[in-house]
Parts: C-alpha cells; sequence; structure tokens
C-alpha cells in the first residue's frame, strides 16, 4: 500500500479511535465514581477498546515510515525541528500517541490484578485521564492553533 492510502485510512480511522475513547472515558469514569466491580467481561470491552488503539498505532507507524513530511524532518533535523508541523509529525505526534497507546496495553495487562475488586476502575481512571488527555491534545484537530489538518479528506 501507498502513503496516500495509509494517510487516508489513519485519518478516517482517527474517528473510530475517537469515539472509542469518548466511550472509555465515561465508562471508566462511571464505574469509578459508582465503585462498581470490575468483572471479566469489563476486561473484554477493555482489550477490545485497547485494540482500536492498536489499530491506529499500526496504521501511523506504516505512515511514519513512508511520509515525505517525516523524511523532511530527519534529513534536516536542525533546520526542521524549527518548523512546526514538520517537528509536530516527525516528533512530537508519534511520541506522544506512541506513548499512550503503550501506555493503554500495559494497563490492559496490568488490570488482571484488579479482576472483582473495586479498585478496578479507580485504577484504570487514575491513568486513562492522562492517557486520554495525551491523545486529545496531539490529535492535528482542524481547529487546533498547534498543527491543523482536515477533519474529512
Ligand atoms: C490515537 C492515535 C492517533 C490518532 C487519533 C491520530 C490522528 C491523526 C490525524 C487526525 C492525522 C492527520 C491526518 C490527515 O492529514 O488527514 C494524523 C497524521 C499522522 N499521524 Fe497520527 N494519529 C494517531 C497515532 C499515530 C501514531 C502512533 C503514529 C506513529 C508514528 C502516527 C503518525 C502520523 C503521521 C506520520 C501523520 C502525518 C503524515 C503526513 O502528513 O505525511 N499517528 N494522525
Amino acid at each position: 500500500m501507498y502513503y496516500s492510502n495509509f494517510l487516508l485510512l489513519h485519518s478516517y480511522f482517527r474517528w473510530v479511535a475517537i469515539i472509542a475513547l469518548i466511550y472509555q472515558m465515561i465508562w471508566i469514569y462511571l464505574g469509578h465514581r459508582n465503585q462498581k466491580p470490575f468483572t471479566k467481561s469489563d476486561q473484554g470491552i477493555l482489550i477490545i477498546l485497547c485494540m482500536i488503539f492498536n489499530i491506529q498505532l499500526l496504521l501511523g507507524w506504516m505512515l511514519y515510515l513512508q511520509s515525505p513530511l517525516v523524511a523532511y524532518f530527519f534529513k534536516e533535523i536542525p533546520k526542521s525541528i524549527k518548523l512546526r508541523e514538520v517537528r509536530f509529525f516527525g516528533l512530537e505526534h508519534v511520541t506522544m500517541m506512541s506513548i499512550s497507546i503503550v501506555w493503554m496495553n500495559i494497563c490492559s495487562f496490568q488490570i488482571k490484578k484488579h479482576i472483582d475488586s473495586k479498585k478496578g476502575f479507580s485504577f484504570l481512571w487514575k491513568r486513562y485521564i492522562w492517557i486520554g488527555l495525551f491523545i486529545l491534545a496531539s490529535i492535528p484537530w482542524s481547529f487546533s492553533p498547534l498543527t491543523s489538518r482536515p477533519n474529512w479528506r
């Protein structure tokens, strides 16, 4: 597949990831607030949600390896580090998104210790609040003052 296909896929799949993120944050918050025990089927939901982000991570890395913007970033780092859009996609977006999604995967493993415990959702909430903020802040929204991209291609 070519760069433009990955760009389109990554661009559209962002909406799946954003909907999954909103659902996930509300679900975890309500479980935390109501001190709901974290069950085995909740773990299944968490893993499915995590898979959605892993797909976006994979698409992102395929895009990263082919992007002319990223290639330019590595060709002239001292110059390109000063260019907002090139730095954003060459460095900031990849770092923040990769850390967030790896952290999600770690949480999905660690949650095993909290199955059937009332601490499970609170454990997740304390971590996902940061993960959610990192992801939302690192999306090139059409209205973002940092780097903006169209909402639909
Ligand atoms: C939840 C995770 C992610 C979301 C929601 C997301 C979202 C986006 C969006 C909305 C764009 C702009 C697409 C467009 O121009 O239409 C973009 C571009 C890009 N993303 Fe991500 N992304 C995520 C994770 C990643 C990861 C982990 C990487 C890994 C390297 C990555 C690499 C890139 C690159 C290289 C571009 C720009 C490519 C170019 O214009 O040449 N993304 N991303």
